[in-house]
């Protein structure tokens, strides 16, 4: 495995993390756990999680994940020996997260009441990196290609959000911060507070990322190499579309797709159809799978600071792992490049 510095800290992870958010829905306790294991075996010491996992957000599954890895703590010790990430719910209406049913908000009081309540689950009495899901103030985060104009009286300050993170780094609950889903300017501006005021820098910035998925090269990469606010790439399989199971049309009963498509929405414009099959019909010709092609391409960019590889098998995780042993060629830049210069940025 390969070790990368998480931002500026001397904290190494793994180029690999594990992803979580199916446990609990897709995936049982007993499965998690397995999942945990075999991925330090393989060496990955990077799990990356969130209060409102799994997905889909739900009342009655809210929080379900991070309990999940809270057990597999609490039965296997020996803490230090891995990086846990988790998250707190950007603006929502997912008021089961609350103990007062409000709108998820990133307001100091629910700062608090959500990292003890993920301290309390995980069974665990710090958290290495924290990060904000996806921003509090209002913005076009998923799925979107455009800007619309914002009523700025809507946000939490971000000076507020950020002096109320450093309470928690003070206090030893939370190691280094992150941000996830977030734009240039979000990430610029969090680091200029954090400057002036002698606050953690965020060491991190979340966002999807894949062939098809290339919105973080606009702005937010030269960010990461310059400022050190590294990618942690999300869907790198384009939720399965780019291990090429779905490439026939049949959809295999128990799969994401399956479950649930709307989930996918992303992935289904014309244009990202197209790119997603000329990935893997491009895998094919290179003589490797999509699925090495999909996630070496994302683990070879320089900004990269980890690739968040998600599976819901230990077969799949298996097939995702060893797709790092395989070497990045010429030729498999040579057709990355082609197939953005042809679709740019399908999916956003
Ligand atoms: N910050 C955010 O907003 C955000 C958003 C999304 C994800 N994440 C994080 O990133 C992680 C990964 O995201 P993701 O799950 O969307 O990643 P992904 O790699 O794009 O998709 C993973 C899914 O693809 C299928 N799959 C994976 N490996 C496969 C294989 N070898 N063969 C066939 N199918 C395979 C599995 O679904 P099926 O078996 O059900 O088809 C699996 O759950 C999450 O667990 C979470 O930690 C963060």
């Amino acid at each position: 495995m390969e070790f990368r510095n998480l931002g500026q800290t001397d904290l190494k992870v793994t180029s690999i993390c594990l992803g979580t958010m199916t446990w609990g829905e897709q995936n049982s306790e007993a499965e998690a756990h397995a999942q945990l294991d075999y991925a330090l075996s393989r060496g990955i010491n990077f799990i990356d999680t969130a209060e409102m996992y799994p997905v889909p957000g739900r009342a009655e599954t809210s929080g379900r994940t991070e309990s999940y890895i809270g057990s597999w703590i609490n039965n296997r010790g020996k803490r230090d020996d891995f990086v846990l990430a988790t998250k707190i719910t950007g603006r929502s209406g997912m008021i089961w997260g609350r103990d007062n049913a409000s709108e998820t908000r990133h307001s100091r009081a629910q700062i608090d009441e959500a990292i003890e309540k993920s301290l309390r689950r995980l069974q665990t009495d710090y958290i290495d990196l924290y990060q904000l899901h996806w921003p509090d103030r209002q913005i076009n985060g998923f799925g979107y290609h455009s800007y619309f104009d914002y009523d700025a009286d809507e946000m939490i300050p971000l000076e507020d959000i950020l002096e109320s993170l450093n309470r928690h780094v003070e206090k030893g609950n939370i190691r280094h911060i992150g941000v996830s889903n977030e734009y240039p300017w979000g990430v610029m501006k969090f680091l200029q507070i954090a400057e002036q005021r002698g606050w953690p820098r965020m060491v991190s910035n979340q966002c999807v990322y894949s062939l098809v998925a290339r919105r973080f090269d606009y702005g937010n990469a030269e960010i990461a190499m310059r400022e050190g606010v590294g990618l942690l790439a999300y869907s790198p399989l384009s939720m399965g579309y780019l291990t090429g199971k779905y490439d026939g049309g049949a959809v295999p009963k128990g799969s994401r797709k399956d479950l649930f498509e709307g989930f996918l929405q992303r992935y289904v414009s014309e244009n990202a159809q197209a790119a997603i099959k000329d990935c893997n019909q491009s895998a094919r010709e290179l003589g490797i799978t999509p699925t090495e092609f999909a996630l070496k391409f994302v683990e070879t960019r320089q900004f990269v600071t980890s690739n968040i590889i998600g599976a819901t098998s230990v077969e799949q995780l298996k097939e995702n792992i060893d797709a790092h042993d395989i070497s990045w060629t010429k030729e498999m830049e040579k057709q990355a490049r082609r197939i953005q210069a042809k679709y740019l940025s399908p999916v956003c």
